[in-house]
């Protein structure tokens, strides 16, 4: 039996260095050499270190870190505007960087849509002229470009600004734009690089949500670059977090929150609001069967489970998953541990 890939991106052993010699450096690299020492005895530039990643089809990968931390750096190799030091990079089991320029042309062209943090939309072309821009360039007719534009518009919640200029929309009105040209593409892959973080909070989160939404429609494989952890939660289904261009751990969610790799992911994760962001079926650990006249589904967070577990004379609740079945209980004093003891 062959086992489908369910693979649409692999990274392998990458590692990227700036300055005029990198390859001379990379047997320091590969030694271990800090960035700190690389920069300082060599004038060099360590952005990312032996990155290994797999990134699902369909999923949306976050890719977290401070500044400087290498996300940039990382997320440009997928569509190859920055080549590697060392390493592969694997998109539907061929190697990118076998490609011919003309073949990542291709490749830019069709498979993948990048949406950018300064939004990058034409000033002098009106929102209906900037969300076909992709297609044009696809080659596609303009009948097709008016119609899939115009779809595109209205799901971004963009109807009746057909016919305005960037310059008269609002920063999140021209994010959506932004959002809607990469869709309209039809790409498989969407490369986001801090698309949201120079929106005001409010905004942001309605912007992360319209991105949920779309994304459950239509399934793309999106790689999402933020140094903000609350929104990583909040919209990945994987983060990865770089430091000094190491990825020094990749997992869900719930993963990096309760089970933190070292210290630095801990103290990442200490400002998140672990009442909201960890769901109670990440805590249920005993299956045993018990009375409580409390329940709830395993995706609740919580701080919702615990208002609902105290209620009940038992103190306790019952966990159930989406189809009903009953996953396990968990009682009130150990979903308070949880929630105000970060290991
Ligand atoms: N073209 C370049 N030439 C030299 N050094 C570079 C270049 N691009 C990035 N770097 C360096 O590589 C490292 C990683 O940079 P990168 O831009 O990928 O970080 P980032 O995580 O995206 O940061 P930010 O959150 O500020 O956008 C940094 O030390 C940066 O100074
Ligand atoms: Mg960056």
């Amino acid at each position: 039996m062959v086992l489908k890939d369910l693979n649409k991106i692999r990274i392998n052993k990458l590692y990227k260095v700036f300055g005029p010699r990198p390859k001379k450096v990379m047997s320091l690299v590969t030694q271990g050499i800090s960035k700190s020492e690389l920069l300082r005895d060599h004038n060099h530039i360590l952005a990312l270190r032996n990155v290994n990643l797999a990134i699902q089809q369909g999923k949306l990968q976050v890719i977290m870190g401070l500044s400087g931390s290498g996300k940039s750096t990382l997320i440009r190799h997928i569509n190859r505007l920055i080549e590697p030091t060392s390493g592969d990079i694997w998109y539907d089991n061929n190697n990118i960087l076998s490609y011919s320029s003309a073949k990542i042309r291709k490749f830019r062209r069709e498979n993948i849509s990048m949406v950018f943090q300064n939004f990058a939309l034409m000033p002098h072309q009106n929102i209906s002229q900037n969300v076909e821009l992709g297609l044009k360039v696809q080659g596609k007719s303009k009948s097709f470009r008016a119609k899939v534009a115009s779809d595109w518009i209205k799901k971004v919640g963009l109807q009746g600004f057909e016919k305005y200029y960037p310059h008269q929309l609002s920063g999140g009105m021209r994010q959506r734009v932004g959002l809607a040209r990469a869709l309209a593409t039809n790409a498989e892959v969407l490369l986001m690089d801090e698309p949201f973080s120079a929106l005001d909070p409010l905004i942001k989160t309605d912007m992360q949500t319209l991105l949920i939404k779309l994304q459950k429609e239509v399934k793309k494989t999106i790689i999402f670059v933020t140094h903000d952890l609350e929104e990583a939660i909040y919209i990945g289904d994987k983060i990865v977090i770089l430091k000094d261009g190491e990825a020094i751990q990749n997992g869900n969610s719930q993963q990096i929150l309760l089970q933190p790799k070292n210290d630095y992911i801990a103290s990442f994760t200490r400002r998140v609001n672990r009442g909201r962001a960890i769901k109670v079926g990440s805590i249920t650990n005993s299956t045993e069967h018990t009375y409580t006249d409390a329940e709830c589904n395993e995706n609740t967070c919580l701080e919702e489970a615990l208002k609902l577990a105290l209620k009940s004379p038992e103190k306790k609740i019952r966990v159930i998953n989406d189809n009903n079945d009953y996953v396990g209980f968990v009682d009130a004093a150990s979903i308070m541990e949880t929630i105000c003891e970060p290991k």
